[in-house]
């Protein structure tokens, strides 16, 4: 059975939870493929939340195994951390599966993480400092222990020495910091919770393959989003894998022809959070009211998210890197008390029109968006349970988007809820 692709279209936080949340009941396996604990969801299952970072929002659901893949950095004392309280939840969590391959996140990873943004001053990323960014670059740099270290002792004690001697020069002699030790960290990792975690650890190439022969449908969660890729995202202001739909067969062993459906996830807006350009940005008391309406501080930090009007120009280049099947747009309801709404359908910049956004950073920090103003339709649509019910105003935008997305809306979010969702026909 083929495989279906859960990704976001923008900077992150497009609701992607919510929506493998839909995808669920259709899916026999959830399988993370990059990112780490800097993801933050939050899904509402039977008006309870649950807010996740690392388990695959598949956890939820006893009919399905989640499995965290080789993409994954992993911070073991986040992971148990989260078992354990969905745990107390009376979630079971015994069927969650991790990659051997999968990288550890590290002390040291963190450490330098807010110690680079701190050198970085003005220019910082305004990263998660979950230590993502180092710890990927380990794994560039092949010095990274990875969670099939956890199995060895021997192995692992000797690769961390390794690296943490490198580490420390750099701790102690640029940053000024004390060293860290490599035994503090090898019983906490080894003894603590290693045993823990062994049970869980698997070759999750062979198991999603596996599933995929005897004819299970496995959905690939995205986290963070298309313009946050290491690659093709506005560098450097992105993370530090590649949440495109491209990198779900990386980080997951699954090989591209598996690949059948690639759900993009759009915000009828647009947030961001930490630095980096962002065209349609709006501040003042617009700007404010869809921070408000739409609850926008981080899930996982806490962090005021940046917001702005929708971007097709993104969404277009979205369509095109993810090779999008159709969009699930949310967050409707936000714009519930709009008299209009501003679609940006393109940018200028020195007298250049363009349909997707530059190649080059220095333009795109340039330009100027142009932007269409729609009708808005000033009433509540958190409770319509059918497209029909949507005021016209509303299925006009959401046709609006659709042309100037190239893409077809398959579901729209009218609330946090489980059930707030319709599909247009
Ligand atoms: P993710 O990181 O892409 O999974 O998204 P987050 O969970 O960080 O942020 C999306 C937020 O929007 C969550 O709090 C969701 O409960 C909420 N949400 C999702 N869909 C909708 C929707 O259609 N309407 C409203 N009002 N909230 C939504
Ligand atoms: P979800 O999965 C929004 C952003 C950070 C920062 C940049 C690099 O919830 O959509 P990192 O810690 O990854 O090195 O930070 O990426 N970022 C996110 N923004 N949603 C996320 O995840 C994000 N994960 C990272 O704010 O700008
Ligand atoms: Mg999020």
């Amino acid at each position: 059975m083929p495989a279906s692709v859960v990704v976001g279209t923008q900077w992150g936080d497009e609701g992607k939870g919510k929506i493998t949340d839909l995808l669920a009941s259709e899916m026999d396996m959830v399988v993370r493929y990059q990112g780490g604990h800097n993801a933050g969801y939050r899904i509402v299952v039977d008006g309870e939340a649950f807010s996740l970072q690392l388990v695959p929002s598949g956890i939820l659901y006893a009919h399905i195994t989640p499995v965290i893949g080789n993409g994954v950095v992993i911070d073991p004392a986040v992971l148990l951390d989260e078992l354990d309280r969905l745990l107390e939840r009376g979630v079971d969590v015994s069927r969650l599966v991790v990659s051997g391959n999968a990288h550890l996140i590290m002390p040291y990873h963190q450490e330098l993480d807010r110690l680079t943004e701190r050198f970085l001053g003005k220019n910082a990323l305004g990263t998660t400092k979950r230590g993502i960014g180092p710890a990927y670059a380990d794994k560039s740099s092949r010095v990274g222990l990875r969670v099939q270290d956890l199995l060895d002792p021997k192995i692992f004690r000797e690769k961390l020495d390794l690296v943490l001697h490198e580490k420390n020069l750099i701790l102690t002699k640029i940053y000024n910091r004390p060293a860290l030790n490599a035994k503090d960290i090898a019983s906490k990792y080894l003894d603590e919770m290693a045993p823990r975690l062994a049970p869980m650890i698997a070759d999750t190439v062979g198991i999603v393959h596996d599933a995929l022969e005897k004819g299970q449908r496995i959905l690939l969660e995205g986290t963070q989003a298309t313009f946050l890729d290491l690659d093709h995202g506005t560098y450097p202001f992105v993370t530090s894998s590649n949440p495109v739909a491209g990198g779900a067969c990386a980080g997951s062993g699954l090989g591209p022809r598996d690949l059948t459906r690639v759900v993009g996830i759009a915000k009828a807006y647009v947030t961001r959070v930490g630095a980096g350009p962002f065209p349609t940005e709006l501040d003042g008391e617009l700007g404010e009211l869809l921070v408000e309406r739409g609850h926008e501080f981080g899930t996982n930090t806490g962090r005021r998210r940046r917001v702005g009007w929708f971007d097709a120009a993104l969404a277009r280049q979205a369509a095109r890197l993810n090779s999008l099947s159709e969009i699930a747009l949310t967050k409707l309801d936000v714009l519930d008390t709009l008299d209009e709404i501003k679609v940006c359908v393109g940018y200028e910049a020195k007298g250049v029109r363009y349909n997707f956004p530059p190649y080059h950073q220095s333009v795109f920090h340039e330009v100027t968006p142009v932007y269409e103003t729609v009708p808005g339709w000033q009433s509540d649509v958190t409770s319509v349970t059918t497209y029909q019910q949507l005021p016209s105003a509303a299925k006009n935008y959401v046709k609006f988007l659709e042309e100037v997305t190239g893409v077809t809306i398959s579901v729209v979010g009218v609330g946090p809820g489980r059930e707030q969702f319709v599909r247009p026909s």
